[in-house]
């Protein structure tokens, strides 16, 4: 599944989309200088200013404050310049992660993190959800993957991928299975699926042997070594998958592009001509 091509193309749709829009904007906080997500953030600020977007680029420092940092969410709520924010995870252990998700205003919310926005997308209603498990379904639409009826199992359960993608995939009638580090026989489990989406952390947690026979494989890790960055697949499960992403040119593109996909649906929603940020 070339999720590099896609995300091309979903890119394309969206310039047009801003530029019908007039101005989207967009801002992202990161605290601290952790190398990984100054990467995204670099990536994220090119992209959006390829397709148009006015996106917001706020460096704090390290010892920033929780209070600092939560007086800086509430200026860019306020701020009628910005439709969507979002703070880059992981936050410094000194900030309380849960407090500052919840003080971003959920129309905003581009990441789908806040409370309101996690209880729509379990109620199966309309709410920004995160890219990435976005990008997964769409990946999975685009290559034609029958989810209706479908065994599907997730691996990895965290806010930003397991989850949302497990309830996105239960919302599309997939029959669903969550796996977690304290899951017995993984393998046992995951050669189950018809459709397997893996976003673990760890290179090679899913083996050849445990793909089942043309399944539709979703490599969501990132894992980097040696060799460039790899997923939490073993490439050579693409021998038994029918399809499988690769890693990288897989989700990682389509996480951008679903991002900035998020930041025009606030600004659709902040100018009335949708009744809910995700609608
Ligand atoms: N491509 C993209 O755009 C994109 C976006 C986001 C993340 N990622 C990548 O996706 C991967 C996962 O990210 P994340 O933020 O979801 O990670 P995370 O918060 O660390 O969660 C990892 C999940 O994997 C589970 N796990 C750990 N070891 C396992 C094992 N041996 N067997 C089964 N499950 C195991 C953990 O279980 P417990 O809950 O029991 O601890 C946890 O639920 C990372 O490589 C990350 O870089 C990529």
């Amino acid at each position: 599944m070339d999720g590099k091509a896609l995300a091309e193309r979903i890119r394309g749709e969206i310039a047009e989309e801003v530029s019908g829009l007039g101005e989207v904007g967009l801002a992202t906080v990161l605290v601290g200088d952790d190398p990984a997500s100054d990467i995204y953030i670099r990536l994220k600020h090119k992209a959006a200013g390829e397709v148009g977007i006015n996106a917001k680029d706020i460096r704090l420092a390290s010892q920033t404050s929780e209070e600092e940092l939560l007086e800086q969410v509430a200026q860019l709520n306020a701020d009628d310049s910005i439709d969507g924010l979002l703070v880059q995870l992981p936050l410094p252990d000194h900030i309380d992660e849960a407090r500052v998700i919840r003080a971003i205003d959920p129309a905003k919310d581009v990441d789908g993190l806040h409370p309101l926005n996690f209880g729509q997308l379990v109620l199966g209603r309309p709410a920004h959800v995160g890219a990435t498990p976005v990008g997964v379904m769409r990946l999975l639409e685009e290559y034609d993957v029958p989810v209706e009826g479908a065994r599907a199992v997730v691996v990895g359960r965290s806010d930003i991928v397991g989850k949302p993608a497990a309830l996105l995939l239960l919302h599309a009638n997939a029959t669903v299975t969550v796996c977690h580090s304290r899951t017995k026989d993984l393998g046992a489990v995951t050669r189950e699926a018809d459709v397997l989406v893996v976003a673990v952390g760890q290179a090679n947690v899913i083996g050849p042997d445990d793909v089942k026979e043309g399944a539709a494989v979703i490599d969501v890790g990132m894992n980097r070594g040696e060799d460039g960055v790899v997923g939490d697949v073993d490439p050579a499960a693409a021998e038994r998958a029918g399809l499988i992403t690769p890693v990288p040119a897989g989700v990682g593109p389509m996480t951008i592009a679903m991002l900035l996909a998020s930041a025009v649906k606030a600004a659709k929603y902040r100018r009335g001509r949708v009744a809910f940020p995700g609608a």
